[in-house]
């Protein structure tokens, strides 16, 4: 694996990579976990060439947030990447991405300011940032984020539409650890107790899950029951638990369409994300499998 820190190199060497085959990028702020792995793995499988970046952007994270207590661990992560078979690894430098001067920001107005936008103000204004910034430098075919972060996958998705950037999105299932815990760098930080508490989120997700499974389309009682989870760990403080449409994130009122249950919750004083992406319920929607089955066998 080459490991590159300048971006005038890096767009170089993909360039090279890209003139006869297809590029595939996952960028990543490292302590790497079998989220992001998966991700490298499915890049794999559909592009010929892999490459990763590994920067913790100072832009996304506000002033009191856990940007110096970020898990680093540059070295293990290289390890995971190489042994996952990424080719080229892009490890720049917040001068390298930011030099002296740089007075240039994407903002997605409206998207960006709702859920982690609406509790993180300016959040995703870096974040759309900086992967412009990488999506530039290495300039891949296809793109690969995790599911985990529904809303940075909504704001991304309209940031590479708005700005016409020659990219495919692809937006992967979320990986859990076994009990159900999103994997996360931040689990990292989780004392002993707080990993046990931190499964609310899951646990909160799933009773809205049953809830769903059970035929219930209204958004007000979903929310209600995971509320309700919440409620039962008073050293748990919700962020927020929304129902939303998946590429706006506004609120619905039902999820006869399809929804985005989300949730976001302090567990001590880690800030923790999860989701469920609930498909589209509508018996339209539902018929259309038999007469596919019967075309299929004709
Ligand atoms: P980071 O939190 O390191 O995540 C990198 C990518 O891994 C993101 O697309 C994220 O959604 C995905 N990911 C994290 N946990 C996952 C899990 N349990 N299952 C599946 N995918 C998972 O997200 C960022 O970094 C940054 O905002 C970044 C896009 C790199 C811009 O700085």
């Amino acid at each position: 694996m080459q490991i590159i820190t300048t971006a005038r190199e890096m767009q170089q060497a993909c360039r090279r990579v890209k003139a006869n085959r297809r590029l595939g990028f996952v960028p990543t702020m490292g302590a790497l976990h079998e989220g992001h792995l998966s991700l490298v793995r499915r890049a794999l499988a559909e592009c010929d060439v892999v490459a990763a970046s590994i920067f913790v952007n100072p832009t996304q994270f506000a002033p009191g947030e856990d940007y110096e207590i970020y898990p680093r661990c540059f070295e293990d992560d290289c390890t995971k990447l190489e042994a996952t078979g990424t080719a080229l690894l892009f490890a720049p430098s917040a001068a390298e991405m930011y030099p002296e001067g740089a007075t240039t920001f994407v903002e997605v107005t409206g998207l960006g300011d709702r859920l982690d936008g609406a509790s993180r103000p300016g959040h995703f204004r870096g974040v759309a940032t900086v992967v412009a910034k990488l999506l530039n430098i290495v300039g891949s075919d296809s793109a690969y984020f995790g599911q985990k972060d529904a809303a940075q996958v909504a704001v991304l998705r309209a940031m590479i539409r708005d700005l016409n950037i020659p990219v495919e999105l692809v937006a992967c299932p979320i990986v859990r650890e076994r009990d159900g815990l999103a994997m996360s760098s931040r689990n990292r930080n989780l004392s002993e107790s707080d990993r046990g508490r931190a499964l609310i989120l899951h646990r909160a997700l799933d009773a809205a899950s049953r809830l769903v499974g059970d035929g219930e389309m209204n958004a007000e009682v979903l929310r209600s029951a995971m509320i309700e989870v919440f409620a039962s760990d008073a050293n748990v403080r919700v962020d927020y638990a929304a129902i939303v449409d998946p590429a706006t994130l506004l609120p619905v009122d039902d999820t006869s369409r399809g929804a985005l249950i989300a949730v976001a919750a302090w567990v001590g004083s880690t800030r923790l994300i999860d989701n469920v992406l609930i498909e589209n319920l509508r018996a339209d929607n539902l018929v259309r499998e038999p007469f596919f089955m019967e075309e299929v066998h004709a």
